[in-house]
């Protein structure tokens, strides 16, 4: 596959054009950001682990009949996925209580609810990327009703089927950030990234955290803990 312009920089992934108008090049960076940007750090090696995580988490969805950008990963930090229309909402799905709702609702991390809890925030970097509810997301034409609710259904689905993947891994799933886009018919399909950067992963026997809360919370050992996740998912594949 021709690898054309870059179209985006992010902060921790790059997008290239590519000789099809209905593909890109994903390029994942060493590059770590937390806090909206405030804080910034290069991992050796964290690109190149989060490809490979992120190839094995979404080919568990595709498996499972789920809809998901990633084609295929093509290089030692690269993937080629479908060209989509960003949708401006994160879809946050928490199986126990931690991070942000645990600040707001002043509880301990670790609470369980019945269930899972599913939040919704506005991708918008200026304004802090800000929770907002169903009416106002719809009321911001970012979603219309009907798609928010595939969308959710969707997480659901993406949140058993993830669970039993970590799960098999001895690692829990404790909550995950989900980004959409639409392809040129409209359809809604699951982008982004699925990996320690964006899900709370902690070892099912001792509650270690193996994730991006490592950076967050100055807890060291970030990469050592991506391999482990990446080590453990391949060996449940063996
Ligand atoms: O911080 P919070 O508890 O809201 O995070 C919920 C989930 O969303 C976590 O897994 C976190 O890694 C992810 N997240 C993210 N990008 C952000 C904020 C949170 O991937 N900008």
């Amino acid at each position: 596959m021709e690898k054309g312009e870059l179209v985006f920089d992010g902060n921790e992934k790059q997008i290239f054009a590519t000789g099809e108008p209905d593909k890109v090049i994903i390029r994942y960076k060493d590059v770590g950001t937390a806090f909206n940007n405030i804080k910034r750090a290069v991992f050796h090696g964290k690109g190149v682990l989060n490809n490979a995580i992120s190839t094995i988490t979404f080919e568990a969805l595709r498996d499972a009949g789920i809809k998901v950008h990633f084609i295929e990963s093509i290089s030692d930090r690269e993937q080629l996925c479908l060209k989509l229309e960003p949708v401006p909402i994160q879809v946050t799905c928490r199986n126990r209580i931690a991070g942000s709702l645990a600040r707001i609702l002043g509880v301990e991390e670790g609470l369980k609810p019945q269930g899972c809890i599913l939040d919704l925030r506005y991708n918008n970097d200026d304004l802090g990327d800000p929770v907002i509810n169903d009416d106002q997301a719809v009321a911001l034409s970012l979603v219309t009703a009907e798609e928010l609710r595939h969308i959710k259904s969707v997480a659901c689905k993406s949140n058993e089927v993830l669970t039993e993947l970590f799960g098999r891994a001895g690692i829990e799933l404790v909550d995950f950030k989900m980004e959409f886009g639409r392809n040129a018919e409209g359809e809604l399909i699951i982008a982004d990234e699925l990996s320690p950067d964006n899900c709370r992963l902690w070892d099912a026997r001792t509650g270690e955290k193996m994730d991006k809360d490592r950076f967050r919370l100055d807890l060291g050992n970030v990469t050592g803990s991506y391999a482990e996740v990446l080590d453990r998912l391949k060996k449940t594949k063996r």
